[in-house]
């Protein structure tokens, strides 16, 4: 392949970069990379080590013995493997959650998952999700979108989400650790959640995920000629 194409979408928490980069990566045949899920695995590593994820010594200690892989199964869906492990459903829990976001302030966990993200998208056409896609690690993305939606609606959302999967789940305290998690987030000094200024924002709160795909897909069929 000469060229890949790269489709960054960046935003917080919720406002539906998952489902909707799912949908379009199938759609255009491109490789779906959710970063999140790459510091989810490394959230859920310190943890099982006993690490917290705010101990900067025993961050920096222990990250060198963590293998990360990123696999792909036949319907094209992400799995994480820590150290040879499958651990695609164990980190999609809220703590991991908070862990992820905490985790990912630490300079040397960005530094080492830099390159793997970037590897991925020198050797595939990849629709990449997370915080500084757009900013930071493909900072030539052919399309860059900001996604977002008022926070009221994202923990409406995840709220549901975790119903269906039949986890517990606490509406008001959903919606307060969706806004630690922003605040954090976006406040953190290296690589911050932020829009990119060339990149195109979309607020969900009142769309649908059809009605978000097909925004998205319109932005872009005008900066990519598939
Ligand atoms: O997208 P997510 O909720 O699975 O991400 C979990 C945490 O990982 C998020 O709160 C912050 C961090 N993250 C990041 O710092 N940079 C990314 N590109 C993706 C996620």
């Amino acid at each position: 392949m000469d060229k890949c194409y790269s489709i960054a979408i960046d935003g917080p928490a919720g406002a539906g970069k998952s489902t909707i980069a799912k949908r379009l990566a199938k759609e255009l045949g491109f490789v779906y990379v959710d970063t999140g899920a790459i510091y989810r695995t490394v959230a859920y590593f310190l943890d099982l080590l006993g690490v917290s994820p705010k101990d900067v010594d025993g961050v920096e200690r222990y990250i060198d013995e963590l293998t990360i892989g990123i696999e792909y199964d036949a319907d094209g869906v992400q799995h994480m493997i820590m150290n040879g492990m499958d651990v695609s459903g164990e980190i999609r829990t809220q703590d991991i959650s908070q862990k992820a976001s905490l985790v990912s302030a630490h300079a040397v966990v960005r530094e080492v998952l830099l390159d793997m993200q970037r590897d991925v998208a020198k050797k595939h056409n990849v629709i990449m999700d997370g915080r500084d896609i757009a900013t930071v690690v493909l900072p030539d993305a052919d399309v860059k979108i900001f996604l977002t939606a008022d926070p009221e609606v994202r923990a409406k959302r995840r709220y549901e989400e975790l119903i269906a999967k039949g986890q517990k789940a606490v509406l008001p305290t959903i919606l307060k650790e969706i806004q630690q998690r922003d605040y954090q987030d976006t406040h953190r000094p290296i690589a911050p959640l932020k829009m990119a200024k060339d990149s195109v924002k979309v607020d969900t709160s009142a769309l649908d995920i059809d009605g978000v795909v097909t925004a998205i897909r319109g932005i872009v069929k005008e900066k990519i000629d598939l």
